[in-house]
């Protein structure tokens, strides 16, 4: 196995508080399960547009890194908008009208009739709010456009101008705020209690769980778009990358649920500098940290975990770990050439950041031992993003998406199994 250089030894904590034979459980359920799952399957599915993202299987890689397979669940073309929180705020949103609009006319209306617009006048004196580092605002700009309310987001100090500019051009009004994205979230929740807005936060906290339980679940359609291919058996391990923990606590919970104890090792991977799952893992109770949590990653620039993910990841990710910018960057340049005759990917900074992990940690021969990671091993990763900011992007990357996939979208008929 040759050694990718710039891939430091990361940091991990593992887990002694995951036992496999550990029940899913009523109290994860209530959080998150595979029925409300299948449901947003069946609303998300019958939005316009939609198609399934490819899972793209790797094997260049993996015979590099020592394991039977990886595969890599593209969102880079998820709704065009370029990365899987298209999934969890727009469906948050829909979730949310559907909600209004059957109080205030004492009926229970379908999800069909909020995506049709058929109550603009009830819809259209709705605002929504949130705080964003980039994708999740998008998401939720996007559905505000699609199902006719208004939107304002908050995006923090260190959000690029690029990422602010797909915002606004859904429709939203985009205010930027001093501090990180932790300050921006307590600014939109401040914002929404002034002004009567509805927060679609990605993010829990005490007294405010349900509206981001249903961005986590939206996110289970990634899984839920493969449970054909999951019949066959699980996979072994899961690398994921995570910010407050919203979408490696939906990996989590659904394997957990669906396979009990023959489900996957679950290693999250965040940036060195916004570990805050790494520092509750090694707290053994949840964690803030603080500062700028300065990273290229700017997706997973989250000092504070979710709350309702932390219940789920607490005790069922098996291992936490963290990774340098330069692991992601590596990471993305990798995808864009496709390793050992594997396709190209066009992946974002944060997009990249489990796969980035699982090739730090394949080549640390007691942690694979640990985890049980071998030749045998059967790995998904989740490509989270693609060039979310094309500028940047081409700076890292050297070549422009279009460059790196010059046919455009890969659908689901050009994976590879
Ligand atoms: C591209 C990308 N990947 C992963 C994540 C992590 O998701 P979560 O904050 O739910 O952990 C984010 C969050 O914004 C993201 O934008």
């Amino acid at each position: 196995m040759t050694h990718f250089l710039p891939f430091p030894r990361p940091a991990v904590v593992i887990n002694g508080r995951s036992h496999p034979d550990e029940p899913y459980g009523d109290a994860r359920s209530e959080i998150l399960n595979l029925a409300a799952g299948r449901e947003a399957m069946r609303m998300v599915s019958s939005w316009p547009d939609y198609r399934p993202t490819p899972l793209i299987d790797l094997p260049g890689l993996a015979a590099e890194l020592g394991v039977k397979r990886i595969l890599y669940k593209d969102e880079s073309q998820r709704f065009g908008l370029k990365s899987f929180k298209a999934l969890g705020g727009a469906y948050a949103v829909a979730r949310m009208l559907r909600r209004i609009v059957s109080e205030k006319l004492g009926r229970e209306v379908a999800a069909a009739e909020i995506a049709d617009r058929r109550f603009n006048e009830i819809v259209g004196s709705v605002t929504v709010t949130c705080a964003t580092d980039g994708n999740h605002g998008r998401s939720v700009a996007w559905g505000a456009r699609n199902f006719g309310c208004r939107c304002v987001i908050f995006i923090h100090s260190l959000v690029s101008e690029a990422r602010a500019d797909a915002i606004a051009r859904l429709g939203a009004r985009v205010e930027r705020t001093a501090g990180n994205y932790d300050d921006a979230v307590r600014v939109s929740f401040e914002a929404a209690e002034r002004h009567g807005w509805h927060l679609v936060s990605d993010t829990s906290f005490l007294g405010y769980t349900d509206i981001p339980r249903d961005v986590m679940q939206g996110y289970s359609v990634i899984l839920e778009e493969e449970a054909q291919r999951w019949k066959e058996g699980s996979p072994t391990h899961v690398f994921v990358q995570a910010g407050v923990g919203g979408l490696a606590a939906a990996v989590c919970a659904y394997f957990w649920e669906r396979f009990s104890s023959a489900r996957p090792r679950i290693v999250t991977v965040e940036p060195e500098a916004a570990a805050c799952l790494f520092e509750s893992a090694k707290a053994g109770t949840l964690q803030i940290v603080k500062g700028a949590l300065g990273t290229i990653m700017a997706g997973l620039a989250c000092g504070e975990p979710s709350l309702l993910a932390w219940r789920i990841l607490e005790t069922g990710a098996d291992v936490f770990a963290t990774i340098p910018d330069a692991a992601a960057v590596e990471a993305m340049r990798i995808l864009s050439r496709g390793y050992g005759g594997d396709p190209p990917v066009v992946c974002g900074e944060s997009g990249g950041a489990g796969l980035a992990g699982l090739i730090a940690c394949a080549g640390n021969a007691e942690f694979r031992r640990r985890i049980g990671l071998d030749t045998r091993s059967e790995v998904l990763t989740i490509g989270t993003e693609g060039d979310t900011d094309p500028e940047l992007y081409e700076r890292i990357v050297g070549r422009s998406a279009g460059e790196v996939l010059p046919d455009g979208f890969r659908g689901n008929a050009t994976a590879k199994y």
